[in-house]
């Protein structure tokens, strides 16, 4: 799945992982940035992956997206091959509901930075709204999207307390 001139690439270790990883999907598209979303594994398909990774960045990507679970190298196997900035999305599940997930994303050696979110949905959002935040930087436009994204979310806020304190 990719838009034309994808910025942010978002990668999974399995099709199992894409409800999860449709998140971070559905929240670039709320900001309009153009992603492609493959699925390459750290160990059913290492060549692959690597490859995929050291090509990033010559295609134009800006940014990786990177969700596994299970033992998930898949980030870091991603970050040592590209300088692009990699953010890791542990998976739930499997006998350890995610936690060997996310230690395996987060427990990264020095040199080689994985920017690792929350296990499983909340993770995939951010690290949508973290690669908008990093494109930002550069996107005047963006700033102001985010801004109504935040000030959106805090109406909610008290909109919902407002239906609680009526009911
Ligand atoms: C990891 O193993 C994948 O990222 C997935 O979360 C997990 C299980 O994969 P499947 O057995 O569901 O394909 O590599």
């Amino acid at each position: 799945m990719k838009h034309s001139n994808p910025q942010v690439l978002i990668v999974m270790g399995s099709d199992s992982d894409l409800p999860v990883m449709r998140e971070a999907a559905d929240l670039l598209d709320k900001f309009g940035i153009p992603w492609e979303m493959r699925i390459s594994s750290a160990h059913r398909s290492p060549t692959r992956t690597m490859a995929l990774a050291a090509e990033a960045a010559d295609r134009g990507i800006k940014i990786i997206i990177a969700g596994a679970g299970m033992a998930a190298h898949l980030a870091g196997v991603v970050a040592a091959k590209t300088i692009l900035p990699v953010i890791g999305v542990p998976m739930p599940g499997g006998a350890l509901n995610g936690i060997d997930a996310l230690y395996s994303t987060v427990q990264m050696p020095g040199g080689i930075p994985v920017a690792t979110m929350a296990i499983g949905k909340a993770g995939a959002i951010n690290a949508g709204l973290f690669a908008v935040q990093i494109l930002a930087l550069h996107e005047e436009q963006l700033v102001k999207a985010l801004r109504d994204y935040r000030q959106k979310m805090e109406s909610d806020v008290e909109q919902k307390d407002a239906g609680l304190q009526s009911a």
